[in-house]
């Protein structure tokens, strides 16, 4: 059953890849539901995924980051939900950095406790796609077939700092913990691409990836359904940590895979990482 749903994206993961390297990367006069401008591809991706979901027969509905509401299918009996980020990292198509799609499989409701399974796929120098469910799996598309390279897991603790977020906006206690991470001799790496910084940091064992609460934008940036559940069920699966928060930050930092949203664009303030930073964070947070 959740087969055809990754056969599916394989098949628009090839399609994506070959209109990425047609070079048209222009903006539209369009924006999003969250206000980001459109650009061509976004909307091209957001149409090939689109279609090659709504036409298997165990798909219910779908929700995408370029749709303002979830499309569900009358009348038939499909129970897989898929929500999904078509083009992640549109700010840096126009300098050719790796770029991404990100997609969450759920169980009858768009909630973070059913989803089933989840993934991304990478377009960079190779086209790769990783899918968690029970492991965390690694594929690559070597031009006629998608070969599993193996599965991905982290260590308990990690050398990469990925922060996000405008700096002179973040919180003091944020501020500390970063530069504790530094100071410590994490190396930064930060493209401005959540697929690829969080691929760097499955690949190479750990570290911290954070998109925190900031002046500016008291709720991160990441879209719970699109980016952030996702994510949080592969970092579970290749045994690191995910936490955030939903309203204020007093409350603390919880397991982001036990929150609940009020609406499908909702952002949040997010950490995925190894457990020794995550830990780290919890602290620092406190
Ligand atoms: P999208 O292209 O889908 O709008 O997402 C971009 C996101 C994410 O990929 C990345 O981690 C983040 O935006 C980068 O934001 P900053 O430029 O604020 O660092
Ligand atoms: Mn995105
Ligand atoms: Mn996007």
């Amino acid at each position: 059953m959740l087969y055809s749903i990754i056969d599916a994206l394989q098949r628009s993961a090839v399609y994506i890849d070959s209109v990425l390297k047609k070079c048209n990367f222009d903006y539209l006069d369009s924006t999003n539901s969250t206000g980001d401008s459109q650009l061509g591809v976004d909307v091209e991706a957001n149409n090939i995924i689109k279609e090659s979901l709504l036409e298997l027969d165990v798909v219910k509905g779908i929700c995408s980051e370029e749709e303002d509401e979830a499309i569900y299918k009358e009348g038939l009996n499909g129970v897989y939900l898929v929500a999904f980020d078509p083009l992640d990292g549109s700010s840096i198509v126009s300098s050719n950095l790796s770029v991404g799609s990100i997609f969450g499989i759920y169980n009858k409701e768009f909630s973070a406790k059913n989803l089933i399974a989840s993934g991304y796929i990478v377009y960079g120098p190779r086209l790769e796609m990783v899918v968690a469910q029970d492991s965390v799996n690694h594929y690559i598309y070597n031009g006629e077939e998608w070969r599993n390279i193996g599965s991905l897991m982290l260590s308990n603790k990690g050398r990469i700092n990925s922060p996000g977020g405008t700096q002179k906006n973040w919180s003091t206690k944020h501020k500390i913990l970063i530069e504790s991470l530094f100071l410590e001799g994490y190396r930064l790496r930060y493209s401005g691409g959540m697929v690829p910084d969080l691929h760097n940091l499955l690949c190479k064992g750990g570290g911290l990836f954070s998109y925190p609460s900031t002046s500016d934008a008291p709720n991160g940036k990441l879209r719970a359904l699109f980016e952030v559940f996702p994510f949080a069920f592969i970092f579970e699966k290749a045994g690191g940590e995910a936490i955030g928060s939903i309203g204020s930050l007093n409350e603390g930092l919880s397991r982001i895979l036990d929150l609940n949203i009020d609406s499908i664009h909702q952002s949040l303030p997010c950490f995925f990482g190894s457990n020794d930073e995550i830990s780290r964070v919890k602290l620092a947070y406190k």
